[in-house]
Order: structure tokens, then sequence, then C-alpha cells
């Protein structure tokens, strides 16, 4: 499907094979200041590649080493609330894959469904809740066909990030993020239910990308910032100025620990 794509970044890459990808949620742009002297390539460049619409979503490559690492970084990723076709989801993760990515760190902006992680808190995703309605995988039919969640977000990863957390004396709790549809904030009593199913945030990405990462076979790490506290458990209006200012407070300790977490191997 972006087959033209995939060779245009094969042949802009030339002998660089980039091994990790880093999807940049809403505002955590800041995070490629560790990628130095990138080669930058605009998505708009790249032939057939689609452009997000979103403020706080540049769409931009940014390619470089971290440690021993070939990075490629998505600053700007597709929301199916965009009206983006869910296969191009797929697409854009199938053409990481065929580039040589074989981990993936997910980053976003997720809403609080608990008051005891407040604004500007990590959230280490150990699992989610694909509540969006839409699936990814749909109309494809590459195995497997049925693809096991039960290690999406890769245990060796997680205790990796952890350890390093530690180090660095920054907490990140572990929690499930569940993705809705959007684009509109949740109401209080939406709030509540997702409360009873378990969830700890909850934001408007990141699990389709996890599913068709996870399907191909690759690692994933996901971690939210957590840029407010969900409708109901304050009582400010949600908005979306607020979730980016929110969010780039707390980018820089993110970017400190994914810098940390390529440079030890
Ligand atoms: N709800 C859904 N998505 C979000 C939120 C929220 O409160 N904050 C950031 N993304």
């Amino acid at each position: 499907m972006l087959d033209a794509a995939l060779e245009y970044l094969k042949n802009k890459f030339d002998n660089f094979k980039p091994d990790t990808a880093i999807i940049l949620g809403s505002g955590l742009g800041g995070l490629i200041s560790a990628i130095k002297n990138p080669l930058i390539i605009p998505y708009s460049e790249v032939p057939g590649f689609p452009t997000p619409t979103v403020a706080g979503h540049e769409g931009r490559f940014y390619a470089g080493k971290i440690g021993n690492h070939n990075v490629l970084c998505l600053q700007g990723r597709f929301h199916f609330y965009e009206g983006i076709d869910p296969m191009i989801v797929d697409a854009v993760i199938q053409m990481l894959k065929n580039l040589g990515i074989e981990q993936m760190i997910i980053t976003n902006a997720a809403g609080s469904l608990r008051t005891s992680l407040p604004t500007g808190s990590l959230l280490l995703i150990n699992d989610h809740i694909n509540l969006s309605g839409i699936n990814p995988l749909i109309g494809q039919h590459e195995a497997p066909y049925f693809p096991d969640m039960s290690n999406a977000y890769d245990y060796d990863m997680r205790q990796k990030f952890l350890k390093i957390a530690a180090q660095e004396n920054i907490t990140v709790p572990e929690g499930v993020y569940m993705m809705v549809l959007g684009p509109n904030y949740e109401t209080k009593s939406e709030v509540r239910l997702f409360q009873s199913f378990g969830a700890d945030a909850v934001g408007m990405s990141t699990v389709s990308e996890v599913i068709s990462a996870v399907h191909k076979g690759m690692k994933v790490l996901g971690v939210s910032v957590i840029s407010n506290l969900c409708t109901g458990l304050t009582d400010k209006e949600q908005n979306h100025d607020d979730v980016l200012q929110q969010v780039q407070k707390s980018s820089v300790k993110l970017g400190i620990l994914i810098q940390k977490f390529l440079e030890k191997d």
C-alpha cells in the first residue's frame, strides 16, 4: 500500500537501516533532541504518505542514532478520528517493519482516570483496552490472522524501562491504557464506566499502532504522559491547548528515559 513511500525512504536512508521507531504523541516533539544531527524528512515529501491534520502533530520523520540504535522518529501520527482509513494505520506500521524496525517506542498524551495519577505523571502501559470500535487489521489477511496480545507491551522492555526510571529517580507506575475513538473528550458517565473497566488512562491513539506492530512481530514499549485529569475528576473543562502545554512540561523527563533506554544496549 505504501510501496512508493518505502522505496523513497530506503533511497534517502542509503546505508542507514533503522531498527527502532519512536512514535511521538501530541506535544512530545522535544524528544527528538536526543538524536544528534537527524536527517529530517517531511511526510509531505514522501510519495503516497499521508499527512496528519491535528495541531501538535507536525508530520516529519527524524532519522539518526541514539546509542547503538538507528532510530526513526515519527513526529505526527494518524488517528481514526481524522477519518483515516484503518488500513492506512496498518500500512504505516508495515512500512516500518519493511524498513527493518524491530522495536517500537510509542508515546501519547492521555487523560488520567484516577486522582492518584496526577497531571504531569508518566504511565508505563502494561496492557490496553481497545474501545475505539475500530481495528487496524480489518481487511488484511496476513498471518497470524488472530494475533496474540498477551505480551503486547513487551515484559523485558518494561523491566528495563522501570530500572532506568528508578536509577533516574523518576516514578513511573504501570497501568492500563484505554483507546477511545474521539475526537471529543469524555462525559463524566463515560469516565465512571472506564474506571469500572479497570483502565488507568484514556486517549485516542496508540492501541491501533500497537495491535499492528504486535501482529508484525515487533516489540513494543508504550508510555503515556498524563496531560489532564479526566472529566469529573476535575472542575476544569478539557481543552487541547492545555493538554499540549502539560505534555511539553513532562516531555523532558520522558526524553531522558527514552534516551537512556536506547543507550543501554
Ligand atoms: N481523553 C481522551 N483523550 C485524551 C485525553 C482525555 O482526557 N487527554 C489526552 N488525550
